[in-house]
């Protein structure tokens, strides 16, 4: 099996990267290191770029069918991985994550209604329900010393007037793989009150040893959709190649009604992305690897913050390349904070507070990147931390 080399360090400047180009823009600097948007600096898998030149060169960029390849590549993906059974008529496109969750939101729900999201969680959640005047109802995950929980007595009353709760699972910012048990719990409130559970799984696939991702699908109630992409697990989000999978016909149809409305259709590359990144057993291999490199960055980090910034707390990821850091100790408000690492750190991290109740002191460090670049974060984090006790 081929090594990959994801130590190797990829320019990604001047490719029109949001996460590199944009840094002036955003932070006010491109000096920075880019720790931020999830985003990895490595390459995807050689065999998927391969497919998309093959795909390019062959000049056809007219309007695009979701393949049956792409849509059997999905099924085989969970039946291979999750040992779930999807039924390819239930698979539907997405132009993003974002999108489709949007698209649920409007398809299932009313101006008014309540959505429950678990907090601090992924900033677009919050927005998704805010600007479509749904009402926003936090559930915060209670942090029980380095491991986050939900709260079910809680989460029992909020159900009892909510329509929808929509959750991250794995979840962004913290990591936390959900236990099949705590969401059979979930997915039981969900039925007595008969609510929606509308489960983004875009991170799903970076699961580390010693959890196990359960998809929404492999309960049994009706009132589910999925969302997911293989667009953080292989690196390519910029493509914008997502699916929805709606088990039940008349929720599904009454989300294609949206996505009507809203014209959502296929990019040329969309399909032929799903098709290489699910369909090749090359990805699992690469997959395999990918995992063992990030869950050994994840390990590294851990080790140098604990002992080079003991009064930093970091969150221990189960999945994905984020790493959720509270400065609270530091005793700086968030623009302060902001300010320090832009100007005393070089870092470009992604600030807490737009997660939502608990991110308020919180940073969060995207670990998706070769060794060299995030031992440099560190050490920059680290020289500026020591400056700043020194005060
Ligand atoms: C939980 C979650 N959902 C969705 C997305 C983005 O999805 P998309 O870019 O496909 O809309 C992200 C990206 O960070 C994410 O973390």
């Amino acid at each position: 099996m081929e090594q990959i080399n994801f130590d190797e360090r990829i320019e990604k400047r001047f490719t029109g990267s949001v996460k590199w180009d944009g840094l002036q823009s955003l932070y006010g600097s491109d000096e920075l290191i880019p720790m931020w948007v999830a985003d990895m600096d490595v390459r995807p898998p050689h065999h998927l770029t391969e497919r998309l030149t093959r795909r390019a060169a062959t000049g056809h960029f007219g309007y695009a069918l979701f393949t049956d390849e792409a849509q059997q590549a999905i099924q085989q993906w969970f039946h291979k991985r999750y040992h779930v059974e999807v039924d390819q008529t239930t698979i539907l496109y997405s132009s993003g994550v974002v999108p489709g969750l949007a698209h649920t939101v409007l398809a299932l729900t009313e101006p008014g209604d309540s959505i429950i999201i678990q907090t601090p969680v992924y900033p677009p959640f919050h927005q998704i329900i805010q600007s479509n005047q749904r009402q926003l109802v936090e559930n915060p995950l209670l942090l029980d010393g380095e491991v986050y929980r939900t709260d079910f007595t809680l989460l029992e009353e909020q159900m009892k007037s909510a329509r929808m709760m929509i959750l991250c699972s794995p979840h962004n910012p913290s990591g936390k793989v959900f236990g099949k048990d705590e969401l059979f719990r979930i997915v039981e409130l969900a039925k007595q009150y008969g609510v929606y559970v509308v489960s983004d799984e875009i991170h799903a696939d970076l699961v580390y040893t010693g959890a196990t991702h359960t998809p929404i699908l492999a309960f049994d109630y009706e009132k589910v959709v999925l969302i997911s992409a293989p667009s953080k697990t292989f690196n390519i989000p910029g493509l914008y190649a997502s699916y929805l999978i709606v088990p039940d016909p008349s929720i599904r149809k009454r989300i294609e009604r949206v996505q009507q409305r809203h014209f959502v259709h296929p990019n040329a590359l969309a399909s032929t992305a799903i098709a290489a990144a699910y369909g090749e057993v090359a990805s699992e291999q690469w997959l395999a690897q990918l995992l063992l490199y990030l869950e050994s960055n994840r390990d590294h980090a851990i080790q140098r913050i604990r002992q080079e910034m003991p009064a930093l707390q970091v969150v221990v990821p189960e999945s994905t390349f984020l790493l959720w850091i509270d400065f609270k100790a530091l005793e700086l408000d968030g623009k302060s904070r902001a300010d320090w690492l832009v100007k005393e750190a070089g870092l470009a991290l992604t600030h807490g507070q737009p997660f939502g109740s608990g991110g308020e002191t919180f940073e969060r460090l995207n670990i998706g990147c070769p060794r060299a670049q995030l031992d440099q974060a560190i050490d920059r984090l680290s020289s500026a931390y020591t400056r700043l006790l020194e005060k």
